[in-house]
This record gives structure tokens, sequence and C-alpha cells, in this order.
């Protein structure tokens, strides 16, 4: 079941999504050659916890910190460490906060200096794919619409779309109904309802989309070694549209 939230839940993951926004708009300016993934993971947890809300990343399912920091071919799921950043590279930062219980969740890849253009690419697509599947959300369409928006929008540039990982509801649970993938079929899967609540996130690889967690238990990396990126929203089902609410 796919839960309709309130709109007083919808203002609490509104609460929780503005600050998750604050953190990736900071890091902007902060992600640079020379500084490491714990840096930018201690930034984060700092405006969360200033801000009254809580890392909800931080202890979920035994995940060590308040993001998740993947660099380069490592697509999700990274630990933030003491290694230093340099140049041409791309980090993902993912990180979700919770608000008297309800939660936020957001993703940016950074680009780590001057980065390549074939890179300069996979970033640009990826993030457009998100915008396409956001721009089909509203009352009344399929999941699969959205889903194949995000499929389709990739397909001509050739990369890999991770099958086994998806976006997802959120709410009082980091992650609840429905699971969505980032390819699809239109016309399939639940309708969207005003006030459904959805993280979108497409995860997308340069090369191939087959990978392997290492041997932290939980960075998903990309057997190629080629750079990834990972782009992701919590949006609201409306009427006649969405509200993303992890924007500032
Ligand atoms: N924010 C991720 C997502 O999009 C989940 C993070 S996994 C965690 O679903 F363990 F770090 F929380
Ligand atoms: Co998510």
């Amino acid at each position: 079941m796919i839960e309709i939230k309130s709109e007083r839940e919808i203002q609490l993951i509104k609460e929780a999504s503005h600050i998750v926004a604050l953190c990736l708009e900071t890091l902007k300016s902060q992600v640079k050659p020379g500084i490491t993934t714990m840096e930018l993971n201690d930034i984060c947890e700092k405006i969360i916890l200033e801000n009254g809300c809580l890392p909800a990343c931080k202890g979920y399912e035994g995940f060590p910190s308040a993001v998740c920091a993947s660099v380069n071919e490592v697509v999700i799921h990274g630990f933030p460490s003491n290694k230093r950043l340099k140049n041409g590279d791309v980090v993902s930062i993912d990180l979700v906060a919770s608000y008297k219980g309800y939660h936020g969740d957001s993703a940016y890849t950074y680009k780590v200096g001057e980065v390549s253009k074939d890179v300069e690419k996979l970033l640009e697509v990826t993030e457009g794919a998100l915008y396409a599947g956001i721009s089909k959300v509203r009352e009344g369409v399929h999941l699969g619409d959205v889903e194949s928006a995000i499929g389709e929008y990739i397909k001509p540039y050739g990369y890999g779309i991770l099958e086994q990982y998806t976006g997802h509801g959120i709410g009082r649970e980091m992650h609840e109904e429905p699971a969505i993938f980032n390819f699809g079929t239109p016309g399939s899967g639940p309708v969207l309802k005003e006030g459904m609540v959805l993280c979108i996130e497409p995860m997308v690889c340069m090369g191939t989309n087959r990978v392997r967690i290492l041997k932290d238990g939980w960075s998903v990396s990309a057997l190629d070694k080629k750079p990834t990126a990972h782009f992701e929203h919590t949006v609201v089902v409306r009427k006649d549209g969405c509200d993303i609410l992890t924007k500032l």
C-alpha cells in the first residue's frame, strides 16, 4: 500500500527535506581537490543537528555515518573516509534527515575541480533523467510512466542503469512503498494520488551496470571501475504536478 500523507505530515517531511537541501547546497562551495569525504560528512551532520533534525542514515542497518559519500565508480552507499578527493573525481553525496519522525532524502553528484567532457555529460544526463521523471509526476499517472521517462531519457546515451536499486516512498520510514525503478513501461504499476511522497533517484554508470558490493559490506561499485552518478529528490504528488521538497 502506498500511503497518502496528510498536509501536516507533508509539512514535517518538508522541514526535514529543507535541511537536506541546505546541506547539499552548502557542499557546492566545499567540494574541491584536497577535501576528504569525512569532512563533507561532518559539515552535513553539523547542519542537520543544528537545525533540530537527526541524521537518519547514521545507524540505519548499521550504516556508520550521516551521509553516503560515493566516489567515482562507487555509485551509492559509500562510506565517508579520510582519503582526499582529487581533481577530476566525482563524489555523490546522499543524505537523509528526519524531523519529528519524518524523513527527507536527496542526493547530488559533485565535480571535483575539472572533470572530463565525458564525465560532465554523465552528470548532465543523470540529473536530466531525474527531472524527466519528476516532470511526469502528478495525480492520475501510473508509476510506470515516471519510471519509463527516466529510462528513456538515459537510453540514447548507452549508459548503464542500476537494476537492483530503486527509488522509494518516504515518510515515517526512510524506505516505504513503492519501489521506483529507473526504467519501466508506460501505463504499468500503481496510479499516483495526491499526497504520496516519493524519492526519485536515477543511479547511472558511464559503462556497465554490473556492480559488486565492496569489502565494507555497503559500497556499490561498478565492475568496470568507470565513473557513476546519482541524483535524487523527494517530491509530493499534487493534482496537477508535484512539489520538490528537497529544494531551497
Ligand atoms: N539515502 C539512501 C536512499 O536513497 C539510503 C541511504 S542508505 C543508509 O535510499 F543506510 F545510508 F541509510
Ligand atoms: Co533515497
